[in-house]
């Protein structure tokens, strides 16, 4: 094949090439990635990373905070057009717009024309995706610009100190959650958006089989306790999956005060019972069949990811209650590493002094408890899943 007929190939390709095949996608992602690799000189991988990446997200959140998603149709528009729509400046929408344009959010039609996309359709839905760009807007940019500082000044030490992560340095409060607390317009921005990136996500249920939680529930406690659930998504999946058949089955929706308060409006079924708890206090739910904490241990590094779990342990009935937990699970090759996800295991340590685990640092936090992992159940190809932990 010469480099036209290669060229010609390449750029045919897209989603629709791949039908359902999830795992193909997402090689060829991942080997789209490659390519661009392969073909950046050294300063085209520079501008890539200090230009293009962090201008086009700022200006995504600039287009947001404008309207420009939510004006955009499939009918072409003008700037003059998308200004009026939005009460910007013209001249300012039209150099916004060819951003986006760029950076494939938009699509150009003609001179100073464009429709929306996909993706600018979904930026336009305010409870949707949009917030990642919020919340990183929020809290992201300032904490991964305070890194360098915050990791020279510790003399390169892994960050282990949650009473002092990076987070700190920059936003004046060490935890993370009380500076939520603190700013509700940013903690509805990171909630909203935790709901809609996992929007997609096959449920739980699907991939961990609750028929083994359901088989030997002797109904004398919870059936399952959301330890740090949010606003109640993933049990909600676990009331729809056991249906009608188990309705007197108790579920428990636990996590701090602010975010049960704004699970109160999300009309969970009448078995969840919704209850303020702090993870780290004495767990008021004795005996459950399981407990189940999403996203949760990834948040802490392991002093605390020990004591979240001892409470567990000492709540929960040796040989009848599991700990599930809904985490990723680090491969030990890079190869194998998603992109996303070694992003998020720094961001981990920004936020939280905190990581993401392999299965060898799962194990051992996990014996370092008493607690015995059994089986990862995972979301097939994404190095997500359910690790079952038997007391
Ligand atoms: C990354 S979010 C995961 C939320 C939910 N499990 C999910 O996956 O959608 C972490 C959750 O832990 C909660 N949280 C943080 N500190 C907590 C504490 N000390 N006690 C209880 N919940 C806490 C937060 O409010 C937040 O909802």
């Amino acid at each position: 094949m010469n480099a036209t007929d290669t060229l010609s190939s390449l750029s045919n390709v897209d989603r629709r090439t791949f039908g359902d095949d999830e795992s193909t996608r997402m090689q060829a992602l991942s080997e789209a990635r490659a390519l661009v690799a392969r073909l950046e000189k050294p300063w085209e991988s520079v501008d890539r990373m200090v230009w293009s990446q962090p201008t086009l997200m700022l200006t995504v959140k600039t287009a947001s905070d404008m309207g420009i998603f939510a004006a955009l149709t499939s009918s072409p528009q003008n700037s003059e057009q998308l200004g009026n729509a939005t009460g910007a400046d013209p001249i300012l929408v039209s150099r916004l717009l060819r951003m986006l344009a760029v950076g494939f959010v938009i699509q150009e039609v003609d001179v100073d024309t464009y429709i929306a996309s996909e993706f600018s359709n979904a930026l336009g839905d305010g409870q949707g995706i949009v917030n990642g760009i919020h919340h990183f807007y929020d809290v992201g940019v300032q904490q991964m610009a305070a890194l360098p500082a915050y990791l020279q000044k510790t003399g390169y030490r892994n960050p282990t100190d949650t009473a002092h992560p990076p987070f700190e340095d920059i936003m004046g409060m060490s935890s993370y959650w009380d500076w939520f607390e603190a700013n509700p317009k940013a903690h509805a921005h990171f909630n909203t958006f935790l709901s809609s990136i996992r929007v997609g996500q096959p449920p739980w249920p699907s991939y961990y089989p609750l028929s083994q939680l359901l088989e030997a529930y002797d109904g004398a406690g919870a059936l399952c306790v959301d330890v740090g659930g949010g606003k109640g998504r993933d049990l909600k999946h676990m009331a729809d999956a056991i249906g009608d058949q188990h309705r007197e089955c108790v579920l428990v929706l636990q996590d701090l005060p602010s975010v049960i308060k704004a699970a109160e409006k999300e009309s969970l079924p009448s078995q969840i019972q919704l209850i303020a708890h702090n993870f780290f206090d004495v767990q008021p739910c004795k005996g459950a069949r399981a407990y189940f904490l999403h996203s949760i241990l990834h948040d802490w590094p392991d002093v605390e990811a020990c004591k979240i779990l001892t409470q567990l342990k000492q709540a929960g009935r040796p040989g009848y209650s599991k700990i599930v937990l809904l985490e990723a699970v680090m491969p030990e090759r890079v190869k194998d590493v998603k992109p996303r996800m070694a992003a998020l295991d720094i961001n981990m340590m920004a936020h939280f002094s905190a990581l993401e685990r392999t299965e060898k640092q799962w194990r051992r936090l996990l014996d370092s408890v008493g607690l015995r992992w059994v089986k990862f159940w995972e979301l097939k190809g994404s190095s997500q899943g359910v690790i079952e932990v038997e007391m």
